[in-house]
């Protein structure tokens, strides 16, 4: 084990960097530049995954394929196995208290979307939300009819729509500048016709990590008279969400990349839902929140949901004080603020550590700003294999991980071979600066 993984001071990890990555760190830690009050000590003590003999020794960096969940959401999980595992929606006691924690999910996640209960669907995973709208919306579209995917975007928010081809769809790609992995706007202002019925878009890629302008594909979607859906996996952990002013009318994210079970989260506009076939069982057409949802919801999973909003809450007492007048989405927005501020600092170095190097792609913006850009970090190397990078890093004891993650078109569309890809080193605001300042010693040693 070398010097890193004993936990060697920050001093000596700087002494073995070179003099460009040196100035980043000490910048950064001498300067934090927005919002020096919050306390990720606080944040991470409400993760027990910290505190594990092993897991806690890891800087984890691999937080787009899943984040830690913190002491609110286990608490739940553990409640509702423990006390309340029976079939919700009767009425004696244990049923009850499953059927109040899902209720309570269901406005409070709402809540996160800043949308209406009964506009979220809960299902499986994101990839299985869009399946099942892929076979809905169709009902509503003649043979002919188009859709627009990206080649930026994961398979999950492609595969079901480019399916649609094969019932008489005509499904075309907006595609990305091959060169930096970004999509441009005015490609998708070419593909737009009166016959365009839904345009599938990532809001940040979990590769790319661009934020693209949902407002303005919107806009232009919307006045051709087609719908926009959106993909917030890997924006959500990050950013608030507010659909109404992004004017989308679909917006998907997996509550287990923010915090939360593994449950893909679903915001449809109302009108779209109410004109939606109905995916459920016959006799549940008149609900709206199983229009889309087949499948019986883990029930347990889905009450548990509701801990991610208390987690948000708990920090945002912590950091605010506690009661206020503000409204649950206001304080949502609140703690993102302070988790974007922290995520800026922490991303900036290695940003400018990648970009200052001749060496080494990063895919997507440059910007270091975080309103641009998620800090999920993907890049490859002209000198060595994206395995071997990954392989060092793991050995200094840095989650990450590399290859395609499943945004398998984008990796390709940038001339990599998807199996070796790109390293991708992924942050949320529970990271320290240490878990940068570990990875950038390994990567100034290997590249
Ligand atoms: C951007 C993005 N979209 C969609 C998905 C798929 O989510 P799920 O596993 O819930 O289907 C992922 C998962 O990695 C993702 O990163």
């Amino acid at each position: 084990m070398g010097d890193v993984q004993r936990g060697t001071s920050r001093e000596l990890i700087r002494e073995r960097l070179t003099a460009t990555a040196v100035d980043y760190v000490a910048h950064m830690t001498t300067k934090p530049v927005v919002l020096p009050a919050f306390d990720v000590g606080f944040v991470r003590s409400q993760f027990p995954a910290f505190g594990h003999h092993e897991t806690g020794r890891w800087a984890h960096l691999e937080n787009a394929g899943g984040s830690y969940v913190p002491r609110q959401v286990i608490d739940l999980v553990t409640d509702l196995f423990s006390n309340h595992k029976t079939q919700p929606s009767w009425n004696f006691a244990p049923s009850r208290r499953a059927t109040e924690a899902i209720d309570r999910s269901r406005g409070l996640m709402a809540a996160t979307f800043n949308a209406h209960p009964d506009e979220i669907h809960f299902g499986p995973s994101t990839s299985q939300n869009t399946y099942v709208l892929a076979r809905s919306l169709r009902h509503g579209w003649n043979d002919g009819d188009e859709v627009i995917v990206t080649n930026q975007d994961h398979e999950a928010n492609i595969g079901s729509w480019r399916r649609l081809a094969e019932t008489g769809m005509v499904v075309k790609e907006w595609s990305v500048d091959p060169a930096k992995g970004m999509l441009d706007i005015a490609d998708l202002e070419s593909l737009i016709t009166d016959r365009t019925r839904l345009v599938a878009l990532t809001h940040a890629s979990n590769v790319a990590a661009t934020v693209n302008p949902i407002g303005k594909v919107a806009e232009l979607v919307h006045a051709a008279g087609g719908l926009v859906v959106i993909d917030g996996v890997s924006y959500a952990p990050h950013y608030p969400i507010d659909v109404k002013a992004l004017d989308c009318d679909v917006y998907l994210y997996s509550a287990y990349k923010t915090y939360g079970p593994h449950v893909g989260m679903m915001y449809t506009k109302r009108s779209v839902l109410e004109s939606a076939h109905h995916e459920g069982h016959f006799f549940n057409e008149s609900h709206l929140s199983t229009r889309l949802t087949p499948a019986g919801p883990d029930h347990v999973e889905v009450g548990a949901c509701g801990g991610v909003v208390d987690y948000y809450n708990t920090v945002h007492d912590h950091h605010f004080g506690g009661g206020g007048s503000q409204t649950q989405v206001e304080r949502i927005s609140d703690v993102f603020g302070l988790f974007g501020a922290h995520e800026q600092v922490l991303m900036t170095p290695l940003v400018e550590f990648l970009t200052g190097r001749d060496d080494v792609h990063l895919v997507g913006s440059r910007s270091t700003d975080h309103a641009r850009r998620a800090p999920t970090i993907a890049f490859h190397s002209g000198k060595v294999s994206s395995a071997q990078i990954y392989e060092a890093l793991i050995a200094a004891e840095v989650s990450c991980g590399y290859g395609h993650f499943y945004a398998h078109r984008l990796v390709t569309a940038l001339g990599l071979d998807p199996d070796d890809g790109v390293v991708r080193l992924s942050m949320v605001h529970y990271n320290m600066l240490d878990d940068v300042e570990r990875a950038l010693v390994v990567l100034d040693k290997i590249l």
